[in-house]
């Protein structure tokens, strides 16, 4: 860190001599001495005795109240009695007293006679100097963790209940018990739909599944220099909003925003799926309307008539993971969108979020993990070894959960009705797991988080582990299109402040070599 600088006092600051005028001159006069002179004040003095200080400030009020200028006195517009400083009050007080009642300038006086003035500017020349804190500034914990940023009625997670909700149904029974597109309808338009708004919603969506011209004539490219699909995704959405003509959020109503969310969501499974077929030379595969969902996914995915009691797995699957609270890839499309720009945008920065490790990008590791110990008699051995060395158990713990992951369970319970081959192996290393952290872990309660047993649905339903992520994305988006729309119809900038702790500035400007 460079050298802090010695702080001086006022006294080697101030400017001196300092523009003074008298009471009774007119405000014009004073004016018109502090344009020569390039000050922003001026003193007001009776003899040598600050009396009062008139400032740009009090000019501009002037101005506004359009009085004759050459009838007003500079007593009448002046501040009467300023807070003074003595010449050896150190900066840092000076700096406490203006920055505290927002004044610019402060008299220095030595015995009641004026000797000079310090202004904000000379104190900020002060290297040393810490800034102020707004009365108003609160200290978040690192990662926010805890930290109510925002009201939503899209939906919330009660870890300590290992409960959460889709606006106010439990986001598992919804999963249980309906299909995809009415908790999509659900999270765009307030309500579950009846057989009729259904029928309309389907007829609003599926043309949208189809790509435009302009991407499918592009995605090949995007495909063949993408390293991962995600990647492939991010880059096509960006070119979908832009060949659509998709308009900045601040600029356009809750129809048309409404419009552009519903694409983008609905055009995403099409590209995942066919940017996955592009990367291994085969054609994409237009989407079918006789299909559910998630059958429709398999479908695009794989060119060959889906089962379609795997299909409503993964279908099951995408339902779980719609909205879960503020996470990371939901706050980034809520702040991209609190700046007015269009839904690609932020739809394109929750992908980006998504696809890190920490987030969205490590669902197949579980599986790995199931492929690293191989059979049951090797999974306490390795468990034990794995956690002793600390490593992490990937598909274990959450930040919000401490108790089961509603997912989890849910997922456990598809993946035994599809008779996922690896079921029963998975239950006994996830029983295994738990006991293990119980013991070398104990108080932190750990247990299977969603990627667990994910894995293992989609694994069973066909999907390659490359596309694992993609699929949580894929229905993803409706979440954060349902925060979009939520933000842009009752937005501010969530423009939040970090504290500096840098080498004090100002810093002189070395000079080049
Ligand atoms: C999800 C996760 C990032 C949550 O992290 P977090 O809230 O920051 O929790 P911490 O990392 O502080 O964990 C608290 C304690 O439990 C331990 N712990 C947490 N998850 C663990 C796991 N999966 N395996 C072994 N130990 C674990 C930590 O080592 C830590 O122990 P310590 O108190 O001795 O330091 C973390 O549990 C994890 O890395 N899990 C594995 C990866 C995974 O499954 N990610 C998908 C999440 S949906």
């Amino acid at each position: 860190m460079a050298d802090v600088p010695k702080v001086p006092s006022v006294a080697e600051l101030m400017s001196s001599p300092v523009v003074t005028a008298l009471p009774d001159e007119t405000v014009a006069a004073a004016a018109t001495r502090m344009r020569d002179e390039r000050v922003g004040s001026v003193v007001v003095v009776d003899g040598t005795r600050p009396i009062g200080i008139l400032t740009e400030r009090d000019l501009v009020r002037w101005g506004a109240a359009g009085v004759d200028p050459g009838a007003s006195k500079v007593a009448e517009w002046m501040t009467a009695d300023p807070d003074c400083v003595a010449p050896d009050t150190g900066v840092q007080a000076a700096y406490d007293a203006l920055a505290s009642h927002g004044y610019r300038h402060i008299p220095v006086v030595d015995a009641n006679t004026l000797v000079g003035i310090v202004s904000m500017r000379d104190l900020l020349r002060i290297a040393s100097i810490q800034p102020v804190v707004h009365p108003g500034e609160i200290e978040a914990p690192p990662g926010l963790e805890g930290v109510i940023v925002a009201e939503t009625e899209v939906g919330d997670v009660r870890g300590l209940e290992g409960f959460y909700h889709y606006r106010q149904f439990s986001a598992v029974d919804l999963a249980d018990k309906r299909n995809l597109e009415d908790v999509w309808h659900l999270l765009f338009d307030g309500s579950l739909p009846t057989a009729a708004q259904r029928e309309a919603f389907l007829a609003e969506v599926r043309p949208y599944r189809v790509l435009p011209d302009e991407v499918s004539e592009v995605l090949p490219s995007i495909a063949a220099g993408s390293r991962s699909i995600m990647e492939g995704v991010r880059t096509a959405v960006s070119l979908l909003g832009a060949v659509e003509g998709f308009r900045p959020t601040l600029d356009i109503d809750h129809a048309e925003r409404r419009r552009n969310a519903l694409q983008v969501s609905a055009a995403i499974p099409t590209l995942i799926t066919s940017i996955y077929r592009l990367q291994q030379d085969r054609p994409p595969v237009t989407p079918r309307d006789d299909l559910g969902y998630g059958a429709n996914y398999l479908w695009m995915m794989s060119g060959e008539e889906p089962d379609l009691e795997l299909g409503r797995a993964v279908e099951q699957y995408q339902m779980t993971t719609i909205d879960h609270g503020f996470n990371a890839s939901t706050f980034t499309a809520r702040v991209i969108t609190s700046t007015g720009a269009d839904v690609a945008a932020a739809v394109v920065g929750g992908i980006g979020a998504l696809s890190g490790p920490l987030h969205g990008g490590a669902p197949s590791r579980a599986l790995d993990l199931l492929d690293a110990i191989g059979t049951v008699e090797n999974a306490r051995p390795y468990l034990v070894d794995a956690v002793t060395r600390g490593e992490k158990i990937m598909g274990f713990g959450h930040r919000v959960y401490k108790t089961d992951d509603p997912r989890s369970l849910f997922l456990r319970g598809v993946a035994e009705r599809i008779g996922a081959a690896k079921i029963e192996f998975a239950k006994v290393v996830e029983q295994t797991v738990v006991d293990v952290l119980a013991e070398l872990k104990p108080g932190r309660n750990l247990y299977a988080n969603v990627e667990f047993y994910a894995g293992v649905v989609m694994d069973h339903a066909g999907l390659p582990r490359d596309l694992f992520t993609p699929t949580f994305a894929s229905s993803r988006v409706i979440g954060w299109s349902a925060n979009v729309l939520e933000q842009a119809a009752d937005n501010r900038i969530i423009r939040p402040s970090a504290r500096y702790v840098g080498p004090p500035p100002p810093q002189p400007v070395p000079d080049e070599d």
